[in-house]
């Protein structure tokens, strides 16, 4: 009997999980009205968005993009690309229809963590220098002609109230970036002054927002491409939306008729589904309030989330024994990808969940802790998926209720990027199926959600020779 009292007493977890367990899965339950809902809502904010500025938490930003690549670009260009926890130089020979993309380098660096905090100067002094280092290394199948500078796609994946193609301000920070002086400012200004400094001679000749570099890199190779959605450290999505659908819009005209609009998703908060975790989060976040959407579906956020449900479990049932683990307490210790890493775990005993909570957070776990662990992993990212799923479908529905036909009577495509949308099957499956339950199998057979690599970073190239200052002349 002693021996079966201790195999017991070793697998099993204490009564008190159960409650937190059951009310973390019921305030995050997103069921189809909810679901519909989201949906709706996002639609609505849209068109208030696009109304007047300021006219709902959709910023409805304009991207002066009007016209998308049409595969006969050429020559050499450059993509810087900011915006998470990478920083990335790319430079592309473009050879037109029949070539494409004759040749492509990358180089990718992460930004290290004091430059989130730091000055402006500092940030862009860091960007100027690994570019011009990238520069430096040019040659091969890499060709510009005499007398011209070289071109840059920036992409700058932050609210930016763009100005024209190559300028716009940076409204605020998201992500965790809280670098002073920057807001208020025009980075592509921003940039040409460290550039400067680094006696560095190129110029931007587009500045776009990651999901707008993913469109147009998408639509490259696919016509149908209609939306694109950023999944990663953050969040957002933009489309193509027709000129007189944008009643604010003043002055600025589009020879297609058409422009692509950033939506700023990630500040949406309507209807969703939150728990006192995600409030806890979100008042001890350096922009409490704000990116709500960002912070309920987003990488950055998910890790913090089912660590902070896991701590409560741990302090009030005894989640992992006795004590608290002191790592546990530590923000952020626990990241997206380990969550993912986690719920890929089909053994028997849940090892790598082990190994993995005992190395992250020194925890030591039972079985019956490490279903609980993924248990409250599986719950974070259905709601996440789901709710991203409930998004898209919030602007489809609203492009199709102004031009019946356009998005469910014919193949659509929504270009997907980011890592968190990559590298979690969970979260993808759950954002497909998601999909087609709000949409019903009639129209969800023509709406096709598909990964785009390396969209971001081609696509800027593309605008920066669509939107070049040379005549289009080799
Ligand atoms: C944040 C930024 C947005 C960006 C998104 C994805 O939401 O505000 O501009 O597109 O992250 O990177």
């Amino acid at each position: 009997p002693r021996f079966t009292m201790t195999v017991r007493s070793s697998n099993a977890v204490s009564a008190g999980v159960a409650p937190i367990l059951t009310k973390f899965k019921h305030d995050c339950a997103t069921p189809l009205p909810l679901l519909r809902h989201v949906a709706d809502a996002m639609a609505a904010d849209m068109r208030a968005g696009l109304a007047v500025d300021g006219g709902s938490d959709l910023k409805m930003i304009l991207s002066y993009v009007d016209t998308l690549p049409t595969g006969n670009e050429r020559g050499l260009f450059y993509a810087l690309d900011l915006g998470g926890t990478n920083f990335r130089v790319l430079r592309v020979q473009l050879g037109g229809k029949e070539e494409r993309v004759i040749a492509t380098e990358f180089d990718q660096v992460s930004i290290p963590q004091e430059l989130m905090f730091g000055t402006s100067e500092e940030l862009f002094d860091f960007i100027a220098s690994g570019l011009a280092k990238f520069a430096e290394k040019e040659g091969g199948k890499f060709h510009l002609p005499p007398g011209r500078k070289r071109e840059i796609g920036f992409t700058f994946s932050f609210p930016v109230r763009q100005t024209s193609i190559d300028s716009g301000i940076l409204i605020k920070w998201t992500k965790g970036f809280a670098v002073s002086g920057t807001a208020g400012r025009d980075v592509v200004a921003c940039l040409n002054e460290a550039m400067d400094r680094q006696g560095l001679d190129m110029r931007v000749s587009a500045l776009v927002n990651d999901t707008v570099g993913t469109l147009a890199g998408a639509r490259y190779w696919d016509d149908d491409v209609m939306v694109a959605v950023i999944l990663g450290t953050g969040t957002n999505a933009c489309y193509v939306e027709r000129m007189d659908a944008i009643p604010k819009l003043q002055g600025h005209v589009s020879p297609s008729g058409r422009t692509i609009v950033n939506t700023e998703w990630g500040a949406f908060s309507n209807g969703l589904p939150l728990t006192v975790f995600d409030k806890d989060m979100d008042a001890a976040s350096i922009n409490p309030g704000e990116q709500i959407f960002e912070k309920t579906i987003s990488g950055m956020y998910l890790g913090e989330i089912v660590r902070r449900v896991l701590l409560k479990m741990a302090a009030e049932g005894a989640l992992f024994g006795e004590s608290v683990p002191e790592k546990l307490s530590t923000p952020f210790v626990l990241r997206t990808p380990d969550l993912s890493a986690m719920q890929q775990d089909n053994s028997d005993d849940l090892n790598v969940v082990g190994s993995i909570l005992y190395n992250i957070a020194g925890v030591e776990s039972n079985l019956s802790a490490r279903k609980i662990v993924l248990e409250v992993c599986d719950t974070i990212v259905m709601r996440g998926g789901r709710l991203a799923g409930a998004g898209i479908v919030g602007i489809l529905q609203k492009m199709e209720e102004d031009s019946t036909g356009l998005i469910f009577g014919k193949r659509t495509v929504v270009a997907m990027d980011g890592g968190l949308y990559e590298h979690y099957p969970q979260y993808k499956r759950y954002l497909k199926d998601a999909v087609k339950e709000i949409l019903g199998l009639e129209k969800s057979k023509n709406v096709v959600i598909e990964h785009t690599k390396d969209g971001s970073g081609i696509g800027a190239s593309l605008l920066a020779a669509s939107n070049s200052k040379y005549e289009h002349d080799f």
